[in-house]
């Protein structure tokens, strides 16, 4: 672990000199990266029967469906859940995958977490409704955090952990990565976020390093990248999506992802522009990041509330 983190420096101060000569415009940008107004907004998930879904992630986990849309004839159905409002928490974007198709979740998607204050109730409450416990509530050796891991209908893996209360309770996302180095290098630099912590569990044989926009990971959300000991290569499959984060400027914002880019690896797969303020780019792994401007975010919610107050005044007449 102190290994990896000399690593670490090391590799940072190899990448500060390989940018070279615009190093101060370089630095401005990362400053600003840091103090953006940035968090994590939603996770994107294919699922095989989104009503089965839904069914297990409200009654079993608690959740709560926010949105849901369903359009027939287009083959289009759809979900927002969590456990409160989409404006302020983390939430869940479910889709339905369409006929024909056959979900494949892949091995690079880890699992999302949950905090709860009693995780061996949530697990009863699990396996009474039938789900299925791939790992009972317990400890780590030496470790005081309790956990368990559960399986939603189609397979997809969920940690249950014992947290004190938080704003945040869809606590983090988990993404098996084969460079842990890089792409620690890649959230930070690119995103900004920050390391938390990182340790090694030789026993289970992987490396964990969990990133946040702040530091108390238990309370807010964060991603945990996790490297499994010897494993070089993933398949993405076709259930985890991608991950949405907020920014104050997207153009400012894809500047420092494509400089990084240019470094560590990845590619852009949508830049921004005046019409649509989001910007798309996989990292070094392949895993989908969207950015999107909080402005349109508080544009799209105004458009919402009217359509509401609308659909109100005409029921009303
Ligand atoms: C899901 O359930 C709703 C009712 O809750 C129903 O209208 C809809 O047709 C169902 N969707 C599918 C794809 O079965
Ligand atoms: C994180 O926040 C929780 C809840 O407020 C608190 O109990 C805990 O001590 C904090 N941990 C750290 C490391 O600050
Ligand atoms: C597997 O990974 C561990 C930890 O990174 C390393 O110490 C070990 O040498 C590796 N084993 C093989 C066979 O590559
Ligand atoms: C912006 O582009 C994304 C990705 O192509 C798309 O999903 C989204 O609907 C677009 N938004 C607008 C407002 O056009």
């Amino acid at each position: 672990m102190a290994c990896n983190l000399k690593h670490l420096t090391y590799s940072l101060l190899l990448f500060i000199s390989l940018i070279g000569s615009s190093i101060a415009d370089d630095e401005d940008l990362l400053e600003w990266v840091q103090q953006d107004n940035r968090r994590f907004l939603n996770a994107v998930l294919r699922v095989s029967n989104l009503n089965r879904t839904i069914e297990f992630y409200t009654q079993s986990l608690g959740m709560t469906v926010l949105r849901k849309r369903e359009i027939p004839e287009k083959d289009s159905f759809g979900a927002v859940l969590g456990y409160g409002p989409e404006e302020s928490q983390f939430v869940l974007r479910l889709k339905q995958i369409h006929e024909g198709e056959s979900l494949d979740i892949g091995t690079a998607y880890g699992h999302f977490g949950i905090a709860t204050e009693d995780a061996y109730g949530l697990v009863d409450i699990i396996r009474a409704g039938g789900g299925v416990i791939t790992r009972e509530p317990g400890t780590l050796p030496g470790l005081s955090q309790i956990f368990a891991f559960v399986e939603d209908p189609d397979g997809y893996s969920i940690e249950i952990l014992e947290r004190p209360p938080t704003p945040f309770p869809i606590n983090h996302i988990n993404l098996h990565v084969v460079d842990l180095d890089r792409a620690i290098q890649f959230y930070q630099q690119a995103l900004g976020l920050q390391l938390i912590l990182i340790f090694d569990n030789p026993l289970e044989q992987y490396t964990m390093a969990i990133m946040g926009f702040d530091t108390n990971f238990t309370q807010i959300t964060t991603v945990e990248l996790q490297y499994n000991y010897n494993v070089t290569e993933y398949t993405s499959g076709n259930g985890y999506i991608q991950v949405a984060i907020s920014t104050d400027d997207v153009f400012t914002s894809a500047d420092e992802v494509e400089l990084v880019i240019q470094e560590l690896g990845g590619s852009i797969i949508r830049a921004p522009d005046e019409n649509n303020k989001t910007f798309s780019f996989l990292d070094p792994e392949g895993f989908k990041t969207v950015l999107v401007e909080n402005q349109v975010l508080v544009e799209n919610r105004l458009k919402k509330q009217r359509g509401k107050l609308q659909g109100i005044s005409i029921a009303s007449e």
